[in-house]
């Protein structure tokens, strides 16, 4: 089995808020990152997939290929939009980063083409703080 990686970037805005709790305590637990104005991030994507190399070609899978389905179905879609607001996969939930890495993979799982495993996003929100999802 390899793994491949393709590394792909975008910029979001989001904040993170309950309106279930009040003002004070969302201050509390999310910091400046509940800032109701919200606030954005320089988000680094790496999308993993596994398979055994193709006997005709070497690959995993076709890298461009995989690069094409996380542009359409992934990065026009978020890429400078807010989080909270315009993008559809996030509706309803709380915009943190573990929820944003798991919609990415249930968005991603779909488009993949028989025989090419999805097997890791991990999704950087700052140079020093990434999520890992494996899909379960
Ligand atoms: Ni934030």
């Amino acid at each position: 089995m390899v793994y491949l990686t393709r590394f792909e970037h975008f910029n979001a805005a989001h904040k993170l808020y309950n309106p279930a709790w009040s003002y004070e305590k969302n201050e509390e637990v999310f910091g400046k990152c509940a800032n109701e104005n919200w606030h954005g991030h320089n988000y680094e994507l790496l999308v993993t997939v596994k398979g055994t190399p193709s006997p005709d070609t070497g690959f995993v899978f076709d890298v461009k290929q995989l690069s094409n389905i996380i542009k359409d179905n992934i990065i026009e879609r978020i890429d400078h939009r807010n989080l909270n607001v315009d993008v559809e996969m996030m509706k309803g939930k709380m915009c943190s980063t573990e929820n944003l890495a798991i919609a990415i993979w249930n968005e991603l799982v779909q488009h993949l083409p028989e025989g090419v495993q999805l097997h890791c996003i991990k999704l950087y929100e700052t140079p020093r703080i990434y999520v890992e999802y494996f899909g379960e």
